[in-house]
């Protein structure tokens, strides 16, 4: 095999003309900052997600810190998620000086268990220090939202929807089902504008205050100042705010993603479907759950079993495969290990989770034939690794 040409990259982003003729014309209208791309971005969003607002961001990692900052959570706090995570989820607790607890996860879906949630509540229940609790959606599968909102009761849910566009279950999108979805548009998640994030919430005063903050704490939207004839220049400071605020180049482009969203996740769909049907049911290889509606496919996460799996993601790059791995625990991570004194067996699920995990290519551009070398590859190599071992 001629490994430089055939390489199959862990992921290709799906832009086209589109995307091209969207951003140039930002580009000539003279007008590049958030104005009404952004505006026009927000109104779209929320009407496909069924959400009251949406604030069109930099990032999802400000849209986790502007939500819990509208929710007053400060020093002495403390917010439960799950180590199985990247660090966006967890950080955003510390900006604010509060502290992070990590409950567990489910050794199936991967996302946050709620029995450990409901052992955690439990242990707080005399502190009563837990002010907010994320739940993160890994990989697009959807958390237990019921379960986890009837045993949050009136803690405030924020659901962490970085990998999360756009599945539902019943009629309720991932996102709209806590007091706040917070969505990413980084350039390998199921739709981007190459950075940006959203944070959708039917909550008025969470809105409120996010749509301040995203901005300097500046009490009016400016974004017209310089574009309305009449328009006044006058505004004030009424808060420390922070620089959140999504470019009209950034919006362009997601809002054409957005009007391809349905299509980008029916292919993922199929591709999963195609990965079970060329590899199916292995003793060395474990699939994800086949999921219905629930699941937007945004990583493909499957487990080793009898084998090393850093020895098999080697191979298989040698081949001309691109994996990657999702995640390594924040508990094992330096600064959450130093600061709290975490063991890895702390979180023996997410460890465990974590030591075998290999994420294979999925996204939109993949064709068949490439899945089915992947697929290949990855019988030939587990059964190779086997023998050796
Ligand atoms: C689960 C999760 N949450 C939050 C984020 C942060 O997203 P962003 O890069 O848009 O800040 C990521 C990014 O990869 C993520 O995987």
């Amino acid at each position: 095999m001629n490994r430089n040409t055939d390489f199959i990259p862990f992921f290709r982003p799906s832009l086209g003309n589109e995307e091209e003729q969207a951003l140039l014309a930002v580009l000539r209208s003279g007008w590049l900052t958030t104005g009404s791309e952004a505006k026009n971005f927000e109104t779209e969003f929320a009407s496909c997600i069924g959400t009251k607002h949406a604030l069109a961001l930099n990032s999802a990692t400000a849209g986790l810190h502007l939500s819990l900052e509208a929710l007053g959570i400060g020093p002495g706090d403390k917010v439960i998620t799950t180590p199985y995570t990247f660090t966006s989820t967890a950080e955003v607790v510390r900006y604010l000086g509060a502290d992070p607890v990590f409950v567990d996860i489910d050794p199936d879906a991967l996302n946050m268990a709620p029995t450990s949630l409901e052992n955690a509540l439990e242990e707080d229940r005399k502190g009563g220090k837990v002010k907010a609790v994320i739940p993160v959606h890994i990989a697009g599968k959807l958390c237990d939202m019921e379960k986890i909102l009837e045993i949050c009761g009136e803690i405030p849910v924020i659901e962490d929807s970085a990998h999360a566009f756009p599945v539902k279950r019943g009629n309720t999108y991932g996102g709209a089902f806590g007091k706040a979805g917070i969505f990413s548009f980084y350039a390998t998640k199921t739709i981007t504008s190459g950075e940006g994030g959203m944070l959708v919430t039917n909550d008025d005063h969470l809105a409120k205050r996010a749509s301040l903050m995203r901005l300097h704490g500046i009490n009016r939207e400016i974004w017209d100042r310089y574009t309305k004839q009449g328009a006044s220049w006058e505004y004030d400071v009424v808060a420390p705010g922070f620089k959140y605020n999504m470019p009209d180049m950034a919006a362009a482009i997601g809002r054409v993603q957005l009007r391809r969203a349905e299509v980008f996740l029916k292919r993922r769909r199929e591709i999963a479907d195609l990965y079970r049907k060329l590899i199916g049911d292995q003793e060395l290889l474990i699939l994800p759950k086949k999921a219905g509606e629930d699941h937007a496919w945004h990583l493909f996460i499957i487990q080793v079993r009898g084998i090393d799996r850093n020895e098999m993601i080697r191979r298989l790059g040698e081949e001309g495969i691109g994996t990657s791995v999702h995640f390594k625990p924040l508990h094992i991570m330096t600064y959450y290990r130093k600061r709290y004194g975490y063991l890895p067996e702390d979180f023996p699920v997410s460890l465990a989770a974590y030591k075998h995990a290999i994420s294979l290519p999925i996204y939109p551009g993949l064709t068949d034939s490439e899945v089915e070398r992947i697929a290949e590859t990855l019988i030939k190599t587990a059964g190779y690794l086997k023998g050796k071992s």
